[in-house]
């Protein structure tokens, strides 16, 4: 059966109302877990060994002189890179790490009285993205939108503060690399913080939210035929990802096929998000990307979600509109956006799209804005 569903409506062979499974009882893959990789439509597209690739994902240097053109082709051509010397001190994603091992490491009945309530987006779950799959993932995940207080007080009734503390010094930090690395890409662009309504006042995007996403993977018997995190783009303006020294992270390249991004120490990965996407009127590609698994080692991710306010109108922004780069994408909220794509899930950007002025019709099979793109 393919592991691709087309909708989130269709029959569902797994029971998805309960959460995950407690991975470390589990010796064997079970079948609900194995991904027939050769049915997968992106599985037939090679991994390609990123060493081999003349091309391999930008690091950029955000004390280069040039990183902001830098940042631009990163966007334009990838959209993703990784960044060093982003200031951010190491030791707060050490201490992050480590309240998402302890939050992981809990028994599976004391993480599900954290449990995401269905259409919430906060809490302890499944992928949010498993509705669209036939087959489960190997994967946990917790989302903090907002304080992580009332979560955190049931996970750990006795040192809550500590774990709140840590998030709280996570999110302030990499809200404000987020916002930082939003006025270069805009920069690149030729886009000043002027240009923008809601960048507020002092430039800030103050209005902008952060998420936090902590991920994990533990280590999987048979990782060959699991899957992480299916192929997705991101629903946010921008994501920053910290990922420990246990690479899994694959993008795809258009033309080339899933390339990995290896992990870099200090290093942070950056993905153009799908409101990116919208808001360079398509010059920037919303990064698809996808985690896969292995055999011997837990996997520990961490996402900063940078989102815009919720009842914003989003659109292209005007200084990208000409009668030479027609307007693509038409205005939407994040919230209606959020609603489109748990519906649409990766065909969510094309179903936002303007109709073609040549065909009059939206542009369903033009891949490279349906998902590569974005
Ligand atoms: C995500 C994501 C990648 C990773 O959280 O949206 O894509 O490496 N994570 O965990
Ligand atoms: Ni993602």
């Amino acid at each position: 059966m393919p592991s691709r569903i087309s909708d989130a409506s269709e029959a569902h062979p797994v029971d998805l109302r309960s959460g995950p499974s407690d991975f470390t009882s589990l010796e064997e893959l079970p079948d609900s877990y194995k991904w027939t990789h050769q049915f997968d439509d992106f599985s037939f597209t090679p991994v390609v060994d990123s060493s081999l690739v003349s091309e391999s994902v930008p690091v950029i240097d955000l004390n280069d002189p040039n990183a902001c053109q830098l940042i631009g082709h990163a966007c334009t051509s990838w959209g993703i890179f990784q960044v060093i010397n982003h200031g951010i001190p190491t030791s707060i994603f050490d201490q992050t790490e480590s309240t998402a091992k302890t939050l992981f490491s809990l028994p599976l009945e004391q993480k599900l009285k954290a449990s995401r309530p269905p259409g919430s987006l906060h809490g302890y779950g499944r992928a949010t993205i498993s509705p669209f799959f036939s087959k489960l993932m190997w994967y946990e995940g917790f989302t903090i939108f907002g304080s992580p207080l009332d979560h955190f007080r049931q996970l750990w009734p006795q040192d809550y503060t500590k774990h709140c503390d840590v998030i709280e010094e996570y999110e302030n930090e990499t809200k404000k690399l987020a916002a930082k690395l939003l006025c270069l890409m805009l920069g690149s662009l030729g886009v000043g913080k002027e240009d923008v309504e809601w960048a507020g006042p002092n430039g800030d995007f103050a209005d902008a939210s952060s998420a936090s996403q902590l991920n994990y993977y533990p280590a999987c018997p048979d990782p060959d035929k699991a899957m992480g995190l299916a192929d997705h783009t991101d629903s946010t303006i921008l994501t920053v990802l910290y990922q420990n020294s246990i690479g899994g992270l694959q993008v795809m390249k258009e033309g080339v096929g899933w390339v990995t991004v290896p992990p870099i120490q200090g290093g942070l990965v950056v993905n153009v998000g799908d409101i990116l996407h919208i808001l360079s009127n398509g010059l920037y590609r919303s990064a698809l990307h996808r985690v896969m698994v292995n055999r011997n080692k837990n996997r520990i991710s961490i996402a900063c979600l940078y989102v815009p306010p919720g009842n914003l109108q989003i659109s292209p922004l005007p200084k990208l509109v000409s009668p030479s780069q027609p307007r693509l994408y038409r205005a939407i909220t994040w919230n209606e956006y959020l609603g489109i794509k748990s519906k649409y899930y990766n065909r969510a950007l094309s179903s936002v799209r303007i109709c073609s002025p040549l065909t009059g019709l939206a542009d369903e099979n033009d891949n490279d804005t349906d998902v590569k793109v974005g």
